[in-house]
């Protein structure tokens, strides 16, 4: 009898276990159909509308819980947080994980999503956020060296010491995380390294690694490139194409101009792909590398990060380090539409993980949101100090209050052709300044009600057609008129307009509008508008 209530009982218990697995949401993962790009959390699609905390805020837990604060209060889901490889491994071989507890914590506790950020090796080019064990040790753990022969603070990605020490602490962040957030899913990404590339060099000068670069491209490199040829990115290619496409050949006969930044290239996403493939073995979680971004006006790589994944390099980085999710640009320049075009690829999707936190780029959620497809959107340094919000903070809390309830309408309709940013520039006020076609019928005729002022805001909002007499107009500084395009001239004629917001993804009405109060005019504050037409 005991024995078949034994097997009773273990059998009942191992169905129960059963139901509770099968029930448990799948881990975040990204997801690909047909080149449009999804994130996925608990099953459903899911943009990030983030925040990062300062480079040092993890380590002071009450400057990180008012961080959250701040981010929760600002209509952000998502908090981008670093943890430093010096404070998780302060001796070798020990562990501390109380900077990533404390994070994971205080992100529920705000009810917020996190992407953690690793600072490992690298940071910013260099390494600042290596252990001092690693620091003071610089013939187990070598620099890289200049072009006149002088150190830099940036750890040689050709060190196999360096690489097993930064993957061994990266898979132990990882297995951590798996332990404590395996079933809760409150850090959706990670982040692998920061900026890396090398600050002040763009190449290392040591005698071992001129060696290489005098030496052949690894042939599995040249063979990418031919299979890829038609997709290259544009500085790449013109690279690779003054070479004459070579598919063989040193590092200077196969990239010319570029060669030294290629070398770098290599060797240092060889070094992330390496401490990715450490993290995955763990918890498989996504994760991507960001870029410090090249410049133009003639300068050459060092300036930024050389051989980091910023768009001279996407391609090379996809051969080097394919268990990399994808690559994600930082964006403190105003050529926002074409960083956004050079990363938005079906190899690789669109995810904005720094932007400036100054007030002209909050605009830029709309269209990073609902015109490039972007997976994520994320100020850097969003926990300011001080008694008053900044403008800027002031323009990011608006921008955000409008998009947060439209996230789950936008993360359906990415690529459908049915979502219509806009951004206020320069000149632009007071006067008609943009028609934008939202169908072969209608238009839509954009009139600024804001002065733009880099330093304090712009106006910038998004249409969504709904259906076809159906629209929702959302954001701030502008009167909208809707414009028959067909028949004669005329405006559309308005049905009915509400003021409203969406809640888990269902209209709300807040305002039934009317009268003199029948007009699509969005204050600076922000707002959001259905409107239906007679048609
Ligand atoms: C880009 C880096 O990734 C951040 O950690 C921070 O240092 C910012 N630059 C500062 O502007």
């Amino acid at each position: 009898m005991n024995i078949i209530w034994t097997g009773l009982l273990l059998l009942a218990s191992l169905l129960a276990c059963t139901a509770v697995t099968a029930a448990e949401a799948p881990p975040p993962a990204l997801d690909c159909q047909n080149g449009h790009w999804s994130l996925r959390v608990d099953g459903k699609p899911f943009l990030i509308l983030g925040g990062q905390v300062h480079n040092s805020t993890t380590a002071d837990a009450e400057r990180l819980d008012r961080a959250c604060t701040t981010l929760a209060r600002s209509g952000a889901n998502t908090a981008f947080v670093p943890i430093s490889w010096e404070l998780l491994e302060p001796a070798a071989g020990q562990y501390d994980f109380a900077l990533v507890d404390r994070a994971v914590q205080d992100a529920r506790k705000h009810h917020l999503r996190l992407v953690l950020l690793w600072f490992g090796g690298w940071k910013n080019g260099a390494m600042h956020y290596a252990p001092e064990w690693v620091k003071r040790d610089k013939t187990t753990y070598p620099r890289v060296i200049d072009a006149r022969g002088g150190e830099l603070p940036t750890l040689s990605p050709l060190s196999e010491a360096t690489r097993r020490a930064d993957a061994a602490a990266f898979r132990a962040m990882m297995t951590h995380l798996r332990e404590i957030d395996g079933a809760d899913h409150t850090v959706l990404l990670v982040q692998v390294e920061n900026e890396a590339g090398y600050l002040g060099a763009d190449r290392d000068y040591s005698p071992a690694a001129t060696q290489r670069f005098e030496g052949p491209v690894p042939s599995e490199l040249t063979a990418y490139l031919d299979a890829h040829r038609a997709a290259l990115s544009a500085p790449l290619a013109r690279a690779w194409g003054e070479s004459g496409n070579r598919l063989s050949g040193t590092w200077t006969e196969v990239f010319g101009d570029m060669a030294a930044e290629a070398c770098t290239g290599w060797d240092v996403a060889r070094y992330v792909d390496a401490v990715t493939v450490a993290g995955k073995e763990a918890w498989p979680l996504p994760m991507y590398a960001n870029a410090w971004l090249a410049v133009g006006n003639g300068e050459r790589a060092g300036v930024w990060p050389s051989g980091g994944p910023n768009e001279n390099m996407i391609d090379l980085w996809k051969c080097a380090a394919p268990h990399l999710d994808f690559l994600a640009p930082d964006i403190y320049q105003s050529r926002f539409a074409d960083i956004c075009a050079a990363y938005a690829r079906p190899d690789n999707p669109l995810f904005i993980p720094e932007v400036s936190f100054d007030p002209y780029y909050p605009a830029f959620a709309f269209t990073a949101f609902a015109g490039c497809n972007s997976l994520a959107f994320s100020p850097f340094g969003i926990d300011e100090e001080g008694d008053e919000p900044s403008p800027a903070a002031v323009q990011w809390t608006r921008v955000y209050g409008v998009l947060r309830p439209l996230l789950p309408l936008i993360a359906e309709r990415q690529h459908s052709g049915t979502l219509f940013p806009f951004a206020q520039n320069l000149f632009e006020e007071g006067e008609t300044t943009l028609s934008i076609q939202l169908g072969e019928q209608l238009a839509a005729v954009i009139t600024y009600t804001v002065k733009f002022d880099a330093l304090k805001q712009r106006g910038a909002g998004m249409i969504v057609r709904l259906a076809r007499d159906e629209y929702l107009v959302a954001g701030m500084g502008f009167n909208a008129v809707l414009r028959e395009l067909q028949g004669p001239p005329r405006d559309a004629e308005i049905l009915s307009l509400d003021e409203g917001t969406y809640d888990e993804g269902a209209w709300k009405t807040q305002h039934r509008l009317n009268g003199d109060e029948l007009q699509l005019s969005l204050p600076e504050t922000g707002r959001i508008l259905r409107v239906k037409l007679l048609r």
